[in-house]
């Protein structure tokens, strides 16, 4: 049993692998493009394979394995990168890897709620460019978060737990998913709103938790921008194109919200250079996972699923 890994991931998943007599072969190269992909499939009839959220599993990679693939363990809890229909027509197991990242992502949301309405990377920069020349009354000012509301937009089990932290720091917590969270409620008093907008014109702070499809594709846009706050700020650690990134800017530009706290962007790696020069953002390149022991806990759980696969079984975590 032979099996690929598009890039190298912590070695856990490989040592596990390895332990179950399964074969790997691990590209070297850093995001490997979709026809140097095909190529490679093409090359060796491979019976699974861990991908990452940056490789594209359409209908022509797809096509590209043999009908000996069984298995695809996306290394990530996110799967819009993989066609699941194509998938599943040819008999391929898809999974992911929930739960081991929720804390760590939301960890990273939270670090992202308080740079922004802190103004820590701004602080950081002037001081070390040396323009700290005393005390002052107003400089840097920020806004404080206890006592205001923190809007959740998919109360999933990450967005679950960014409320969680929000109640703890004396938020208030307003939710809006399709279904009904009593645990989140229950543990919170969290309210559940009607709409999305109902969340954007009640929060301080907007914390975005959505799967990426074509009903998600840019459900934050001009129109739901102008519902916010002007002093309201609004974090993304899900999936970028959620947001219109170029009405995005606007609205920061023209301040019409307080800043912005982002992980994700709609066209990684690219960032539009008018959104790198803002000082209101604060931006980090798609690491909201990215503890030790996180990634460590990824890399088993997607060995773990190709193993239980090739070994005839069901995997722990299908999509
Ligand atoms: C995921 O797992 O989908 C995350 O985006 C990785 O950080």
């Amino acid at each position: 049993m032979k099996i690929l890994i598009t890039q190298g991931i912590p070695d856990e998943g490989p040592a596990l692998l390895r332990g179950h007599g399964i074969e790997m072969h691990i590209l070297k190269k850093k995001n490997i493009r979709k026809n140097a992909l095909i190529a490679e499939l093409k090359k060796e009839a491979y019976d699974g394979m861990i991908t990452l959220l940056t490789d594209t599993i359409d209908e022509e990679v797809l096509d590209a394995v043999g009908s000996q693939m069984k298995v695809i363990a996306n290394y990530a809890v996110g799967f819009n990168n993989i066609d699941i229909q194509k998938a599943k027509e040819r008999g391929i197991t898809v999974t992911n890897t929930p739960g081991v990242l929720t804390e760590t992502v939301a960890e990273h949301t939270f670090a992202l709620i308080f740079a922004v309405a802190t103004r820590v990377v701004e602080a950081d920069s002037f001081v070390r460019a040396k323009k700290f020349t005393g005390w002052e009354p107003k400089l840097l000012l920020g806004i404080d978060l206890s006592g205001k509301t923190l809007g959740i937009i998919g109360a999933g089990r990450i967005g679950s737990r960014v409320a969680e932290i929000g109640k703890a720091i004396g938020m208030k917590i307003v939710y809006h998913d399709v279904q009904k969270n009593s645990m989140l409620e229950e543990k919170t008093g969290a309210e559940q709103c009607g709409s999305p907008e109902e969340v954007l014109r009640k929060s301080a702070v907007v914390s975005v938790h959505l799967p990426l499809n074509d009903a998600t594709h840019h459900y934050i846009n001009a129109d739901t921008l102008s519902m916010m706050q002007s002093d309201a700020i609004l974090v993304n650690t899900s999936r970028g194109a959620v947001i219109d990134e170029k009405a995005l800017i606007v609205a920061l530009q023209q301040r019409k919200i307080f800043g912005a706290g982002l992980d994700v962007f709609e066209n990684e790696p690219n960032i539009p250079a008018a959104l790198r020069k803002l000082p209101n953002v604060v931006l980090t390149p798609h690491t909201a996972s990215a503890s030790i022991a996180t990634r460590a806990k990824m890399a088993k759980m997607a060995a773990e699923n190709i193993i239980a696969v090739l070994h005839g079984g069901k995997a722990p975590n299908e999509v």
